[in-house]
């Protein structure tokens, strides 16, 4: 049977994605068809993925059969595209799948790149953050705009299940990125630091690493909950002449506002020259 589903880059993100859609049922396993780039990858893939859902090397023959499908999930590392590409040229000219729908998840790789390197394709490019992993992530989403309607409610319903999904004019998808996709590497540097300041002042290592997730948690839930401006629950906190406002001051001294202003406007930057 034809799968309805092809995964091209069954890695990290693409296994945050697919799982819901198997708990949920949206898709049988056995209607999905995976592929890797590395045969030694098979098995460990084997004992976490249900046994009807097929997972087959790049270099199998089977492997072609993924072209087939009507929505196609690319989510190899953007170095490996250059391969993925060619063979989906080898294959794609010999299939009669009229206009297959292509949801790339390569950062930096632009819609007009996607059309050059598939050209029998309808494509979507889709920012993931690793947060889907846990089923509270964002996805940022842009189309080409021979996209159908109803292929458009198909991808949504593949990403809601995980995650806030944004739809918005390609031009912003490389600050979303800046913002979202690389936030969660921003947000584990920060709850290291705060971790390590925590263990130098005396607590025991893994109470301080507790106490900063917590920290930085309900944090966010008080901002989101309570819809507070950032500048409001600083100073909220931050009584007169007291211990929040005398960090606060030496944060500032330090420019950590303005280096993760940097870190933002740098990463998007970053995801435009990749493009
Ligand atoms: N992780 C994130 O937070 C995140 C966020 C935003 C965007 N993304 C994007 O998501 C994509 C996937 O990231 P990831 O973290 O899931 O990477 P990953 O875990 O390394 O997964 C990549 C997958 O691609 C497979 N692969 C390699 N060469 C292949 C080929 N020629 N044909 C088919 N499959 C091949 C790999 O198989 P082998 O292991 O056997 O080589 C692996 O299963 C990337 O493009 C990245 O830019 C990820």
């Amino acid at each position: 049977m034809p799968c309805s589903l092809g995964v091209i880059g069954l890695g990290r993100m693409a296994q945050a994605i697919i799982e819901p859609l198997l708990e949920r049922k949206d898709y049988l396993p056995e209607n999905i068809l995976g592929v890797v780039g590395h045969e030694s990858s098979l098995e460990k893939l084997s004992s976490c993925l249900p046994k009807a859902l097929r997972v087959v090397a790049a270099n199998d023959h089977e492997a072609e059969e993924v072209w087939k499908a009507p929505i196609q999930i690319l989510a190899v590392k953007p170095q490996q595209l250059a391969l993925v590409q060619k063979k989906a040229q080898q294959v794609q000219t010999s299939l009669s799948v009229s206009k297959p729908l292509l949801v790339s998840l390569l950062a930096g790789v632009t819609l007009s790149h996607l059309k050059v390197a598939f050209p029998h394709h309808r494509c979507i490019r889709v920012v993931p953050n690793a947060a889907s992993l846990v089923s509270d992530g964002l996805t940022g989403l842009a189309w080409s705009k021979d996209v159908s309607n109803p292929q458009r409610l198909a991808v949504k319903e593949i990403f809601q299940p995980i995650s806030k999904v944004f739809e918005l004019p390609e031009e912003q998808l490389d600050s979303f990125l800046a913002l979202t996709s690389s936030g969660p590497a921003y947000i584990a540097l920060i709850a290291e630091g705060l971790a390590d300041g925590a263990v130098a002042s005396g607590l025991p290592r893994a109470l301080a690493y507790e106490l900063t997730h917590r920290t930085l948690a309900g944090s966010a839930k008080l901002l989101k909950d309570k819809e507070l401006h950032p500048g409001q629950l600083k100073d909220m906190v931050a009584s007169p002449g007291g211990t929040t406002i005398a960090a606060l001051r030496h944060l500032e001294k330090a420019g950590v506002r303005s280096a993760l202003m940097e870190a933002v406007v740098v990463a998007a930057e970053r995801s435009r020259e990749m493009a």
